[in-house]
This record gives C-alpha cells, structure tokens and sequence, in this order.
C-alpha cells in the first residue's frame, strides 16, 4: 500500500509517498515528475552500501544516467568544504539547469544536498529520499535547507521544495535503536503542537510506522501550507527546539538532535506549569511517553550553562525570540519573549 501525501506550498507542490518497499519505483517517479536526463545521487558512507544499489538501478531503468557522491556520516558534512565539493561534482558530471539531484539518506544529507539543489545553477530540481525516521517526518518535507557555519549550526541556508519525496518505510529497519528513538522526539512533537489523536494513540501503542509518517507528514503539509517562510505558524514546528538547540550545542553534539528536542520538550513543559499555561497532568503525560519511547527529558547542564548559547539563537530577532509553549496536548501557544524572560522560562524548566 502506498500513501500519498500533497504538499500545496506557495513556491512549489509535490507528493510525499510513502510504502514499503518502493525504493525500486524512484526511477519512474522521477523520470514523470521532472525533466531530468541526468540524476546526481547524494548520500552517506552508511547509507550509500545499502541503499545506494537499488537506487541506481532503479533510475537507470527508467532510461535516466545516474551516478552517486558519497560522503561522511554526520553533522560535520554539513559544511562549507563538502558543499563545495557537491558543486563542482554536479559541475564535473555536467548537470544542467534541467537535471536532478536525489538525497538518499537522513537529515544531514538532505540539508546539504538540498542546499546545492537550491544554489547550483540557481537551482535544479531535487527529491528527497529519507531513511531516518526523523528525515521522514520532518526534514525531508518543508524546503528548509542549509550547510553549518563556523558560528553555528543552518547558518547558510534557502527555502526551496523538492520536487518528491519518496520515503520507503523499510528503509528505516536498518537504522540504529538510537536514531530512530531520536526520530520518535519529532513524532511527539506533532502529538504535542497539533494533534491529541496521535499523541493518544502513541501512548497506546495502537498506531503503525506508515500511518505516524503519514500523520506527521499531513501536519508539516498543513503548516508549510500556510507559512512557507517560517514567520507565523511554522515557529510552531520548534517546540522543544529552542532550550534543545542549546543542550545539543552544550554536548558538543554527542547527544543527538531527537534527544536534544526531547530534553527541550521536557523543560518547557515543566516551566508552561509553573507559568500556568499547561496544567501539571498534561505535563507528566508528555514527559511520561518521551522517558517510555528511551528519551532524556531533564537538561545535564545548568541554567547558566545554557544562557549564554540560548543568547546565540539565530531566532532572536529585533530584540525577541519565539518561544513555543505548550497550552495543552494538541496546542501550544507562540509566545515573544526578551532575553530577561527567556532567562526566568529558562530557570523555570528545572524541578
Ligand atoms: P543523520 O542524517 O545524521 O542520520 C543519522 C545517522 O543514521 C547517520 O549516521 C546516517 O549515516 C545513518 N543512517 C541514515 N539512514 C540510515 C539507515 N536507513 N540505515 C542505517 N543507517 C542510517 O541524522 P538525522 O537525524 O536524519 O538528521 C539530522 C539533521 O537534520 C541535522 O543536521 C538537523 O539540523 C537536520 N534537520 C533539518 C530539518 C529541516 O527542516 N531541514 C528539520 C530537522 C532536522
Ligand atoms: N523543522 C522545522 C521546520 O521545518 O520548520
């Protein structure tokens, strides 16, 4: 059975398919959604042994030449360096401005690959193929893509959609137990900002792989939908993200993104209690299913410890920053807050 997905934003609308085993339908689908003669296949040094085979064949069946640039697993490849060398390789294979580059992998592939789609040739198409669960619930979907900066994580970026996204659920059987927990902390997420139907049937465990891609996927649609651009409903995505970007950045990375987003989760959580936003039922109710999935929800490090970082944030902008706060499961509020009173939700998020 595949699911289909559209996503209607204003600068482009594509499909998110989702199935298993339609890794081998890629070819067909991208020789029908794009004009591409030629595909640069884009992905990483764990995932390009598994899935990289099936991916070219598929596209050479489908009458299309494709080749793959393989590169090293994790966040350091979203750099300037690698970038570069993606450009000169869609440049040495000499795809022109009709031609397509595919992301096969997680979120960092598709961030990096997404990004030389955006910028060479002032753009080619592109399609997302994501292998980790939390690529297909969020980054794969959206057109947010970006490479890392010595000052700080997505600092180069542009919004630009795909074209498709193909996402294979057996994909994901391969990934490591603590990628796809990790994954799980976005899932929340949606359960928490949009939708009590999810969060409830997470924690009855009645909800299928396929059908929680799919429901997360509607939602993200939904809001891209609305805010392409990121400046009104979108922010609602960054719940847990903002006191998270500051633990994962605090760990050097050695905790990942999902765990990071789940400690933030946890903290606004409990300072939305103390601020009487969020009643303290709610709030053990999502602590609770994000310590069952194996997520961390308290922060190792200290409030003064994670000021400093928080003052980073590149979402602080003419003064303030959007803090997501959940209301209830299903809704959270946006709120604008000023360094003094992020500091007090800051000191309010421990016990
Ligand atoms: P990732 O891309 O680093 O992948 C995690 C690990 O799993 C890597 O070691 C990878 O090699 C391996 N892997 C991937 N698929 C596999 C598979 N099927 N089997 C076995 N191993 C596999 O991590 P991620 O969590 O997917 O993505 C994190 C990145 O996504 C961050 O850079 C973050 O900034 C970005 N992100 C972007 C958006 C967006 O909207 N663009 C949203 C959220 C996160
Ligand atoms: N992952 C947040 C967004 O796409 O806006």
């Amino acid at each position: 059975m595949m699911r289909s997905v559209p996503v209607n934003a204003p600068s482009g609308q594509y499909e998110v398919k989702i199935g298993s085993g339609i890794l081998s339908l890629l070819g067909q689908a991208v020789a029908e959604r794009t004009k591409a003669k030629k595909c640069m296949v884009v992905c990483g040094e764990n995932v390009s042994p598994l899935y990289a085979p099936t991916v070219l064949q598929s596209l050479r069946d489908a009458g299309l030449e494709a080749d793959k640039i393989v590169f090293p697993a994790g966040e350091e490849t979203k750099c300037l360096q690698r970038y570069g060398e993606l450009l000169n390789a869609l440049a040495d294979l000499r795809l022109t401005r009709s031609d397509c580059v595919i992301a096969l992998g997680g979120g960092v592939t598709g961030d990096l690959a997404g990004f030389a789609a955006a910028t060479y040739q002032r753009g080619i198409a592109y399609v997302q193929v994501p292998t980790t669960l939390l690529a297909a619930v969020d980054s794969s979907v959206g057109g947010k893509t970006a490479i890392d900066l010595p000052a700080g994580k997505n600092q180069a970026g542009a919004f630009y959609q795909p074209s498709l996204v193909l996402c294979d659920t057996d994909t994901l059987s391969t990934l490591p137990q603590r990628e796809l927990r990790a994954g799980y902390a976005e899932v929340i997420k949606y359960g928490v900002l949009g939708d009590a139907g999810l969060f409830q049937k997470l924690e009855k465990q009645s909800i299928s792989l396929p059908e929680i891609i799919e429901t997360c996927v509607r939602c993200k649609a939904e809001i891209v939908a609305e805010d392409e651009y990121d400046t009104g409903r979108r922010r609602l995505l960054n719940l847990g993200h903002t006191f998270g970007h500051a633990v994962e950045s605090r760990s050097h990375f050695t905790l990942l993104h999902g765990e990071a987003v789940a400690i933030g989760m946890g903290m606004i959580c409990r300072a939305a209690v103390k601020k009487k936003y969020l009643s303290k039922e709610d709030c053990e109710r999502i602590t609770a299913l994000l310590e069952k999935t194996g997520l961390p929800t308290e922060s190792p490090y200290g409030p003064d410890e994670l000021y400093e970082t928080l003052l980073l944030d590149k979402k602080f902008s003419g003064g303030k920053l959007h803090l997501i706060v959940p209301c209830s499961i299903g809704k959270c509020d946006i709120v604008p807050v000023t360094p003094e009173e992020l500091r007090e939700w800051l000191e309010m998020s421990y016990e």
